[in-house]
């Protein structure tokens, strides 16, 4: 696409950017590598864009190039030979695949924010897979990403939790299972504050003294929180997330009251039912109440506090919130009262909302206690994934860890591989099946190119299967085989021009070539639409075009020109794969 921009730009009077943006990828291969639409020219040159698509395509032929009019768009194809061994070239360099989007802007995202003492719940784990990625996706295009995980550490319901806790709790059970232990006493006591309503009064009567900085009140609120994040600690290390920052909602009870000092300043608090609100009804939204009847403050007026400090104190130029759709009119409500306070930078808050995701049909929901718990679906698919491991490579080394490795990356990928908006009904079994659009698909797309690899450098495979560890073996072992490749690679840089058999570049392995180029494009679109499904997608595009590639070009018994050229390929599509995996948080094992 570069190329063909280059090649147009100086025919348009247009900047080779913006010739950039309009080329489109021909529908059909027949048609060539490139499609310039003549539309917006016909404005600026007035005259009709089949004239106009004509003119450019003589100028081009006359320079050489093959372009051809087809009505209102020019189509170009290049020369394989030549453009092939400067794609390969281009995408070894180092900075290939690096924007500038940012330009080092920080982007806080929040992102995970559990609740304590409940169960991370199927958003929680929505929220952490695709904050995670945009994280990595930010600061691939030049932004400081910052995370942040907002816990839900505060709030009248750790009054019924205390409450419950003294009554029919005990440290040993919460200690051994704290989310199912503090979950039954929840639910407990909602089931028998039906009967007995004084259990409401304790709650409150608890929620104050918390408030108030009671000792034993404290004790108990840190020991919930502490068990609770031992557990919530194990889910990320195994979906591999760490966070920059991780401050509760409590960290700001010392920060609320100057923004609601601030807010009756500027006149906008009004009684409301003895309740303190700010009205929005010329914005045609409910009031966002921020503080209660009883005097106490929620959850808008801790988002308050918290954008507030995360723009001043953390110096954040964008605030983005991976929160479920169902808070839109919250988000919406902050944003707005943020920007009736006279701050500009609430534009630049913005909420990245997702759909639902349920698991073979079953939702959640805390208060029933009928829930779907995450470590559970983790094991499952990891279970899933072994077994299948286990009848295609029953002899596969160290099969736990890339079990593991496939398992959770499946219910990564099977979160991030749609749109983020759409509803998810997750099936297991899809989603850990190795055919179709499966994380598990790209991971083996992953590891048959690396045994594709080790052929081609003459390993022979029981040899390294012997050497390797299935997940480490790119970083030590491999790189002699990746040496050997280097060696024909750099024959093949210096010389492929003339060397390149005229047959060498055939149509599937041109296909795939040209795909890998185009990552920066897909890449672009990712982070202005904050969607990391177009690298999920992309990832599959890729392990696709690698299988027609091999299905229909030898690789490893080419003859020598050829089979350098091929190798490469290979070699740089597995770089691809990989990479665009870890951005989504996914291994890529070299083995499965
Ligand atoms: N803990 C909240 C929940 O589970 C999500 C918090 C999202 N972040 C925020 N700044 N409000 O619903």
């Amino acid at each position: 696409m570069k190329q063909a921009a280059v090649q147009i730009a100086p025919l348009t009077g247009l900047t080779e950017e913006e010739v950039l943006k309009l080329l489109e990828i021909p529908p059909q291969e027949q048609m060539g590598d490139a499609a310039f639409p003549c539309f917006t020219l016909a404005k600026s040159l007035k005259k009709a864009p089949v004239v106009i698509a004509g003119e450019i395509a003589a100028a081009l032929q006359a320079a050489g190039t093959d372009a051809a009019a087809a009505g209102p768009y020019v189509n170009i194809r290049f020369d394989r030979k030549v453009l092939a061994p400067e794609l390969l070239q281009e995408l070894g360099s180092e900075t290939f695949g690096k924007l500038q989007l940012g330009q080092g802007a920080r982007v806080l995202i929040d992102m995970s924010s559990p609740n304590i003492a409940k169960p991370f719940g199927i958003g929680h784990l929505r929220s952490t897979v695709i904050g995670a990625a945009l994280y990595r996706l930010y600061q691939e295009a030049g932004y400081t990403s910052i995370s942040v995980n907002h816990l839900g550490d505060w709030g009248t319901q750790f009054g019924k939790q205390i409450t419950a806790y003294k009554r029919w709790g005990n440290e040993e059970a919460l200690q051994a299972d704290p989310i199912r232990n503090s979950l039954e006493l929840y639910v407990r006591f909602h089931d028998e504050a039906e009967q007995d309503p004084t259990l409401e009064t304790e709650a409150r009567e608890w929620f104050r003294k918390l408030e108030q900085g009671d000792d034993e009140a404290q004790r108990l609120w840190a020991f919930f929180v502490k068990v609770s994040m031992q557990e919530f600690n194990r889910m990320y290390e195994r979906l591999n997330v760490d966070f920059d920052y991780t401050l509760g909602e409590s960290f700001y009870n010392d920060k609320m009251g100057a923004v609601v000092e601030e807010l009756q300043d500027k006149g906008l608090l009004e009684e409301s039912d003895g309740a303190l609100v700010v009205r929005l009804d010329e914005e045609n939204m409910p009031p966002c109440l921020i503080i209660k009847k009883d005097g106490t403050t929620i959850y808008p007026t801790r988002d308050l506090a918290t954008a507030i400090y995360r723009r001043n104190i953390m110096q954040a130029d964008r605030l983005l919130y991976v929160v479920g759709g169902e808070q839109k009119l919250h988000f919406r409500q902050v944003f707005t009262v943020l920007s009736k306070m006279g701050y500009e930078w609430a534009d630049n808050c913005e909420h990245i909302p997702f759909g639902l995701m349920r698991f073979e049909g079953r939702k959640m929901s805390t208060r029933r206690g009928k829930v779907v718990f995450l470590q559970e679906v983790l094991d499952e698919a990891v279970a899933r994934a072994q077994q299948i491991i286990q009848d295609k490579n029953p002899n596969l080394e160290q099969s736990e860890q890339v079990a593991e490795a496939v398992g959770v990356g499946a219910i990564i990928f099977g979160d991030l591989r749609s749109n983020r908006m759409n509803d998810i009904d997750f099936s297991l079994d899809d989603a850990v099946s190795f055919e179709g659009e499966t994380g598990p698909y790209v991971q083996y797309t992953y590891a048959r190119i690396q045994s594709v690899l080790a052929k081609a450098a003459n390993v022979s495979r029981d040899e390294r299967e012997k050497v390797t560890d299935p997940l480490k073996g790119s970083a030590a072992e491999n790189i002699e085989v990746n040496a050997e490749l280097e060696a024909e690679g750099s024959h093949l840089d210096r010389h492929l021009r003339d060397h390149l058999a005229a047959d060498a570049v055939g149509d599937t392995s041109w296909a795939l070539l040209k795909l890998l180029a185009e990552y920066p494009s897909y890449l672009e679109k990712a982070v202005l639409r904050s969607e990391p499904s177009v690298i999920a997608k992309y990832t599959i595009d890729v392990a696709q075009a690698f299988n027609r590639f091999y299905h229909a070009e030898r690789i490893a018994d080419a003859p020598p020109g050829t089979k350098a050229f091929r190798v490469k390929l290979a070699a740089r599509t597995a770089e691809r794969l990989a990479y665009s995996l870890s951005l989504l948080g996914v291994q890529a094992p070299e083995r499965m």
